[in-house]
């Protein structure tokens, strides 16, 4: 992988709906998909997401062209600077951004995470975090009793606002009345498009066409009582096909270990959203297969394994690359490639149940780069 932020000279277009690609062929269509590699083991999962992409837009006449973005923490601390705004604007030009991961040991917590993860969410508004929870296979569920048929569940969630804007601060700080303030900010209308594109989503996901809004009405009477009016003004008029359920996010967590088959589409907010699909990833297996996108419908997405970076795995070919594979299908699934997408995950699944030992770093039976082959192979 080549290891330096793309020149802003660089001619970068949205992707070109169909180029020719000489006579009597079938017109190819081509995508510009930006490649963060990022800190730990991220830039070696994103290598194998890579090698199964191409092995799909191989057979599927997809023209994959992949731009790499030298972001992360060794470039934090060779430049003091985390993201550069040149670099914000050039990703804006791109349908999808693939990402490894953020995070560096040498790093103070919350710089890289803040000046990389939450900026690119926060000004590419990619208002949605979308994590599908499927267990693939019954090996890989921690759960007794549970298997593929009752974990298959997508939790959207809000990604914009809640408790990750910033918003707050401190009083007195460092003396002994120090105050500190984080403050939860609900938008009508950051809550109104997250709720349209959940009742959207589960319309099109079309299971059990049931949407539960995982909130904390019992507390949080203020946030929770827009999300709540707003979720059902919305479903009344917009989606009265959509069943409308509700969970306290603490019965959430507890539903997800007893009975996750109660779940289709979950929509939260951004706290919660997090919490619970870290819940979500263990019972599909571990951070190994969990995958996510933070979705502009309009815009820029980007698509994640939600694990770390896994520093201390870096560079010994021990780690899982499942999720990121997953996060390329979720991004050619976004750009409308859906029968590609669908293949690879049909690789996925095959490669799971048939090859792979345990979903955990070192136990797979493989190295990182024979899972990627073995994948691409099954693509
Ligand atoms: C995630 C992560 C991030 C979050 C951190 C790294 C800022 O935990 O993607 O779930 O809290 O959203
Ligand atoms: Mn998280």
């Amino acid at each position: 992988m080549q290891n330096s932020v793309a020149s802003p000279s660089r001619n970068i277009s949205i992707p070109t709906p169909a180029e020719p690609a000489g006579k009597g062929r079938e017109l190819m269509k081509s995508y510009n998909i930006a490649v963060i590699g990022g800190d730990g083991t991220g830039p070696e999962v994103v290598r194998e997401a890579v090698k199964v992409l191409d092995a799909a837009a191989k057979k599927f006449s997809l023209k994959l062209n992949y731009i790499q973005y030298d972001l992360g923490g060794e470039r934090y601390l060779r430049t003091n600077e985390a993201l550069p705004d040149s670099v914000v604007s050039e990703l804006r030009k791109f349908p999808a951004i693939l990402l490894g991961a953020i995070g560096h040991p040498e790093v103070k917590p919350g710089i890289l995470e803040k000046g990389i993860l939450l900026r690119l969410r926060f000004e590419l508004e990619q208002y949605i975090n979308l994590r599908p929870v499927k267990l693939y296979d019954e090996r890989f569920c921690p759960l007794k009793d549970k298997g593929p048929g009752d974990i298959d569940f997508v939790v959207v969630r809000e990604n914009n606002e809640g408790l990750y804007t910033g918003s707050g601060g401190f009083v007195f700080k460092g003396t002994p009345h120090e105050i500190a303030v984080q403050e939860s900010i609900n938008t009508r209308r950051g809550v109104e498009r997250c709720l349209r594109f959940a009742f959207e989503f589960t319309r099109k996901r079309n299971r059990e066409k049931k949407l539960t809004l995982c909130g904390k009405t019992n507390v949080l009477t203020y946030a929770f009582d827009l999300w709540e009016r707003a979720f059902h003004e919305i479903g009344q008029q917009d989606f009265p096909d959509v069943k409308r359920d509700y969970a306290h996010v603490d019965a959430t967590a507890m539903w997800f270990v007893k009975n996750p088959e109660w779940f289709d589409v979950i929509v939260t907010d951004n706290m919660f959203g997090d919490i619970i699909t870290d819940l979500g990833a263990m019972v599909q297996g571990g951070m190994g297969i969990a995958a996510g996108g933070n979705i502009n419908p309009d815009g820029t997405s980007m698509f994640e394994p939600i694990g770390g970076s896994a520093p201390k795995y870096t560079g010994q070919g021990v780690i899982n690359p499942l999720a990121a594979i997953c996060a390329g299908q979720m991004t050619l699934d976004f750009l409308g490639e859906t029968a590609a997408a669908a293949a690879i995950e049909t690789a996925v699944i095959k490669i799971t149940r048939e090859k792979i030992k345990s979903l955990a770093a070192g136990k797979m039976g493989y190295t990182t780069s024979q899972v990627g082959d073995l994948v691409a192979a099954a693509v």
